[in-house]
């Protein structure tokens, strides 16, 4: 049976609990829209105040929503725009305090007061971006970037070994 128990009260923790959890839930799988489907459930129950998150994938030069945990979202995001898409065209991982200050922000979900985008890089090559918002200011920081790196690097070997 598949699982995910993280029972962990700290931040750090929590993600420290949860990682190899993800690693063995998606290690032995190729199929990437599981994966991606996975490991946002995984997220969104070990970080319930996380409002939204998913996967948008690149395709065609632009970001299409993937598997996702939370309110329906927007499906098409151009390079360049909102959050998800500066991270894609930047190419790095993008902490938004306050998405109210973040020029061009999307509000897919008008309740959503902070976020972070971390790009989806295998080997110079841009899969997608996770993208993780919350309904409370300030909810990211180092930590969340540093682990949801390692959680989306996971996901973008498998894009890079399916291409
Ligand atoms: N806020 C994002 C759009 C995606 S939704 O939050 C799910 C952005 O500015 O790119």
């Amino acid at each position: 049976m598949e699982t995910i128990t993280v029972v962990a009260d700290g931040k750090k923790e929590k993600y420290e609990e949860l990682f190899p959890q993800l690693v063995a839930l998606v290690g032995g799988e190729s199929d990437l829209i599981a994966n991606m489907a996975n490991i946002s459930a995984g997220l969104k129950a070990t970080f319930p105040l996380y409002s939204w998150v998913g996967f948008y994938r690149m395709e065609k030069g632009e970001l299409v929503l993937g598997p996702f945990q939370g309110k329906v979202a927007c499906v098409r995001i151009k390079v360049g725009n909102g959050v998800c898409g500066t991270s894609a065209r930047e190419r790095k991982t993008i902490v938004v305090p306050d998405v109210s200050r973040f020029p061009g922000h999307i509000a897919c979900d008008p309740e959503s007061k902070s976020e972070i985008v971390v790009p989806m890089i295998y080997d110079g090559c841009l899969f997608g971006v996770l993208d993780v918002d919350s309904d409370k200011l300030n909810s990211f920081d180092e930590i969340d970037q540093i682990y949801l790196e390692k959680i989306v690097e996971i996901v973008a070997q498998k894009f890079y070994q399916a291409q």
